[in-house]
């Protein structure tokens, strides 16, 4: 199957170049709010936030923490709004995202950045459906916020449960997405007893990149295919548009060029055009050979 994909070296807050309701399913990762790889980005990329963050190295208010912690899913909200508009009716959104943990002006906290998201997404208007945990290989228990249990491994009560999971959040943008009877494309698409029994169950643990990618790879947090692949297997048919406006390495538009769909991707870092096209050349003697690809670089904003 003949299928096109699109890069777009911008900003996904806005996407002139996408139609209303013209995509099919967006899965993507964005920046982690309060992880500290994201900082300078969410900084960069929005002068609220490089304000918030000089007023918190001259008043230490925990109230100023909490006023970047919202400032940073304001700023991501606008992108869920974008997608909200490109999306069909029925048509599904996937968000990977994982809490946080930090200690700022001393004190230990969790950022529960998956439920901001949830809340956010609700007022943009998408539906809430069930999500994935993503289980990850277990790191290093905390010790009041700090690293390891060192000593006092066994003594309570000071210690953090470890954050060993990652979400994917699954949200609908209307009522169910609708097919005429015996559609071709969506009996084409359909998964096996054993994937439909892997894949629809809440634990899912599959390892990360951290683990198998190169270097450049880590910077970008890449998410592992095997969970591109499930998502784009689960809520799409092939000859659907998949979108991913945090593009990073480009997990999103190589695993679409192998299993029929469109994509677009929007990424703001022009520095990882070679690393995305690297990625989508190395597979695409595994993919189908006649997939079209095109990039676009706007002015990033
Ligand atoms: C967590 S990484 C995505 C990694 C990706 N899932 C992969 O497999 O490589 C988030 C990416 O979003 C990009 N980004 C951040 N804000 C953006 C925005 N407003 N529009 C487009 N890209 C953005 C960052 O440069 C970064 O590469």
């Amino acid at each position: 199957m003949a299928t096109e994909h699109r890069i777009i070296i911008g900003n996904s807050q806005r996407m002139p170049e996408l139609a209303d309701a013209s995509v099919h399913l967006m899965v993507t990762s964005p920046p982690y709010p309060m992880i500290k790889m994201w900082d300078d980005q969410f900084r960069r990329g929005d002068r609220k936030i490089a304000e918030l963050w000089k007023q918190l190295d001259a008043d230490c208010r925990e109230e100023t923490v909490t006023q970047i912690y919202d400032a940073m899913h304001a700023n991501l909200a606008e992108t869920w709004r974008e997608t909200h508009r490109v999306l069909i009716e029925g048509g599904i959104a996937c968000i990977n995202i994982g809490d946080a943990t930090r200690t700022l002006n001393g004190k230990f906290r969790l950022f529960p950045n998956h439920a901001r998201i949830i809340e956010h997404c609700e007022r943009i208007g998408f539906t809430t459906l069930p999500y994935v945990l993503w289980k990850k290989p277990t790191t290093k228990p905390m010790y009041k916020g700090k690293g390891a249990f060192l000593g006092s491994g066994f003594l309570p009560p000071n210690a953090y449960v470890t954050l060993d999971c990652e979400f994917i959040l699954i949200f609908r943008k209307g009522e169910l997405r609708s097919f005429p009877r015996h559609d071709k494309s969506r009996y084409e698409s359909a998964f096996t007893k054993k994937q439909r029994d892997q894949w629809f169950s809440q634990i899912w643990q599959v390892t990360g990149t951290r683990q198998i990618s190169s270097q450049i790879e880590r910077r970008t947090a890449a998410f592992p295919a095997e969970i591109v692949t499930r998502l784009v297997r689960m809520f799409s048919v092939k000859g659907d548009t998949v979108l991913d406006p945090f593009l990073g390495s480009g997990t999103t538009i190589k695993v679409s060029m192998q299993n029929g769909r469109n994509s677009v991707g929007y990424e703001t870092d022009e520095n990882l055009l070679p690393l995305i096209k690297e990625k989508l050349a190395i597979d695409r003697a595994s993919a189908a050979s006649d997939c079209k690809v095109s990039i676009v670089k706007k002015a990033v904003s």
